[in-house]
């Protein structure tokens, strides 16, 4: 058993395309106000682009981060529409979603580009939050295993043991997310047992005993305590629910409450 019990729980609230940047200050300083005593957990923000400087600022001096929902691979160059790693530092962040389904369903993200998104990152010093998961389909069809431990191994391609270590990989089920219906505790802790040992295959046994994978799909105040109490997740991966601060708020809070 890889469990490690100096894994900081770590929470963060994709925000996905909501909230302007009055309405992201806004939350953002609800939640400073609720969470900045939150000791002995990471919190996460990740506003859309457009307001992470704002928020930022919002949150500048508390506990809480902030986090942006993508990254290019490349430091600059001529890819109109994008936003490098090193801008994203330049912001105050500390987190970088990759890999999130929905950019992998809509926007032609790739295991590839997933491999040099978190390269990119790692390189540059933000902590990536790769998101893995399998469609309903698949999960039927028994591909769950065999697609996630390729999504993870993907991922972590030429990663050394202190990169992998310093990784959080999300469980997300696509068809957990947005839709109410969650997986279990104990399928979604089976699925998290699993991307630990992949990465322990792929790295030191130390390194993936560090490395914290996050549940993530219809995660709400009264369904968080069910993932947190597993042993090898550490943590959440929160849409719709982050976008109130109550509910965000609570989640971070019974989830401090389970790994307390
Ligand atoms: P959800 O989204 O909590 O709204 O299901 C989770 C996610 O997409 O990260």
């Amino acid at each position: 058993m890889l469990m490690d019990e100096r894994r900081t729980p770590l929470v963060a609230g994709n925000w996905k395309m909501h909230k302007t940047v009055g309405e992201a200050v806004a939350l953002a300083a609800a939640l400073r106000e609720r969470l900045d005593g939150a000791e002995g957990a990471d919190v996460v923000l990740c506003p859309p682009f457009t307001a992470l400087a704002a928020a930022g600022q919002a949150l500048a001096g508390s506990r809480l981060a902030l986090g942006a929902q993508d990254v290019h691979w490349e430091p600059q160059g001529a890819f109109t529409g994008a936003i490098s790693a090193p801008m994203l530092l330049d912001l105050g962040c500390r987190y970088v979603i990759i890999g999130h389904s929905e950019r992998r369903q809509y926007f032609g993200e790739t295991d590839t580009t997933v491999a040099r998104k978190v390269q990119a990152a790692l390189g540059a010093g933000l902590a990536p939050i790769v998101c893995v998961g399998e469609s309903w389909e698949q999960r039927q069809a028994g591909q769950t295993e065999s697609l996630v431990r390729g999504q993870v191994a993907a991922a972590l391609d030429g990663l050394d043991a202190d990169q992998v270590a310093g990784l959080a990989i999300a469980y997300e089920p696509i068809w957990a997310i947005g839709t109410g219906r969650s997986a279990t505790g104990k399928d979604a802790g089976e699925v998290a047992a699993l991307i630990r040992e992949t990465a322990g295959l792929m790295t030191a046994p130390t390194a993936a005993a560090r490395l914290r994978v996050l549940y993530g799909g219809s995660v709400t105040p009264d369904n968080i305590a069910e993932f947190m109490e597993e042993p090898e997740i550490d943590g959440a991966l929160v849409g719709g629910a982050s976008l109130k601060a109550d509910s965000f708020a609570a989640i971070v809070q019974a989830a401090l409450a389970v790994k307390a």
